[in-house]
């Protein structure tokens, strides 16, 4: 059975997937910094799954600590996840950035790469795909341009890297997943989006407002050519994210493959708002504010090639996401 190495493996993606590795009995460690997630997490993972990861505080940026990390374990795949992801941030930091993401990858590569390890499965997101003027996106779209902010950047060049080592070794095996909007959390209402510090994501947001931390939700736009104004997405539920990658472990060939990993449907910002009311039965304050600088319209996933090579579809909707998320927010 195969060992993997999950790097930002206490974060939001990394460990609702963690969960479904184990459902598979597959053997785990997490790599990450707790720079946007905390170490309780791992109790979380062991009170549903009944198995504890070992944990590794290591930063990517530092070679020699993942060196030995790499020299003491021997790992059969590594899961991709550490990274910086907010977008706003990336624009004022892009060094940060940039360092973090793409040399925090690229010392990870040099480290497999020294000790034989030829598999690895890496967090992209459908920001790639740039502004490709079709809100559609299919896999074989052309990548990069168009991309307005060094975080979208960061995956891009990410991306042509892992694409170039493939190149240069054919033994490395890489798959690039594409996230549309992952949304949601464990059923069991225990693990679920928790970041350090100020989100500027929706949902974050959306619970922020729940919570009365945040006095209400600023709606970028109303007025975009969609059915009620706002902007839609295809929003992704994380369990089904987590399972999209378990389904790919075993289809893993020498080379590169790309998977989108959404639904295929649309949400705009105030279905949310109103799916998130339904389902805590109590009114979200929200207000109409500027659009945002680099907000499209409209993207969605076409899953098609997920769904015919994978098997893997999603199986839960926007509202079983909203309901999960009252469960994590009772519990927090
Ligand atoms: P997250 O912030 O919850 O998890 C990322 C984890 O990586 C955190 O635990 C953080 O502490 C860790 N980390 C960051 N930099 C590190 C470093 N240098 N060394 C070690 N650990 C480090 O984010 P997430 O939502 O779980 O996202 C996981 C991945 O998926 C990221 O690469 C993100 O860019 C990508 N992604 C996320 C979304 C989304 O909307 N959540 C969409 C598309 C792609
Ligand atoms: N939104 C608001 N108010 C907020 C936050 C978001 O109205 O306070 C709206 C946005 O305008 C957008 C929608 O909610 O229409 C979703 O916004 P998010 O920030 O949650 O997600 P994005 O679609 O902007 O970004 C996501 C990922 C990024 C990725 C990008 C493109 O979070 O990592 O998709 O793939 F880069």
């Amino acid at each position: 059975m195969e060992r993997i190495l999950v790097t930002g493996g206490t974060g939001y993606i990394g460990s609702h997937t963690i969960i479904e590795l184990y459902k598979k009995g597959y053997e785990v460690d997490v790599l990450d910094n707790l720079f946007n997630s905390k170490i309780e997490v791992l109790d979380k993972i062991e009170k549903i799954c009944g198995k504890r990861p070992g944990f590794y505080k290591i930063d990517l940026c530092d070679y020699g600590k993942m060196d030995e990390l790499f020299k003491k374990n021997q790992y059969d795949l590594v899961m991709h996840f550490a990274g910086l992801k907010a977008v706003g941030e990336s624009v004022e930091k892009p060094l940060e950035y940039y360092e973090n993401n793409v040399s925090g990858t690229i010392n990870l590569l040099k480290c497999m790469q020294k000790h034989n390890v030829n598999k690895i499965i890496f967090s992209s997101s459908a920001t790639v795909y740039g502004d490709p003027g079709d809100p559609k996106y299919v896999e074989t779209m052309e990548t990069g341009r168009g991309l307005t902010n060094p975080y979208g950047k960061t995956k891009y060049m990410i991306e042509e890297i892992l694409k170039d080592c493939a190149k240069a070794d054919s033994n490395l095996q890489v798959v690039l997943l594409r996230y549309f909007n992952p949304i949601g959390n464990h059923p069991s209402g225990l693990l679920g989006e928790d970041p350090n510090g100020i989100p500027n994501n929706l949902m974050p947001i959306i619970m922020k407002v729940a919570r009365g931390e945040i006095k209400e939700l600023s709606i970028y736009g109303d007025d975009y050519p969609t059915p009620d104004g706002t902007c839609l997405r295809d929003y992704i539920h994380v369990v089904d994210l987590a399972k999209g990658h378990v389904s790919v472990v075993d289809k893993m060939e020498p080379g590169v493959l790309i998977y989108n990993l959404g639904s295929g449907r649309t949400t705009s910002v105030l279905e949310m708002v109103r799916a998130f009311e339904k389902a805590s039965g109590e009114k979200l304050a929200y207000k109409i504010a500027e659009r945002r600088d680099g907000d499209l319209a409209e993207f969605y996933a076409d899953p098609s090639k997920a769904m015919r090579e994978l098997g893997w579809e999603t199986e839960l909707t926007v509202d079983d996401a909203m309901e999960d998320t009252l469960k994590f927010l009772n519990n927090s």
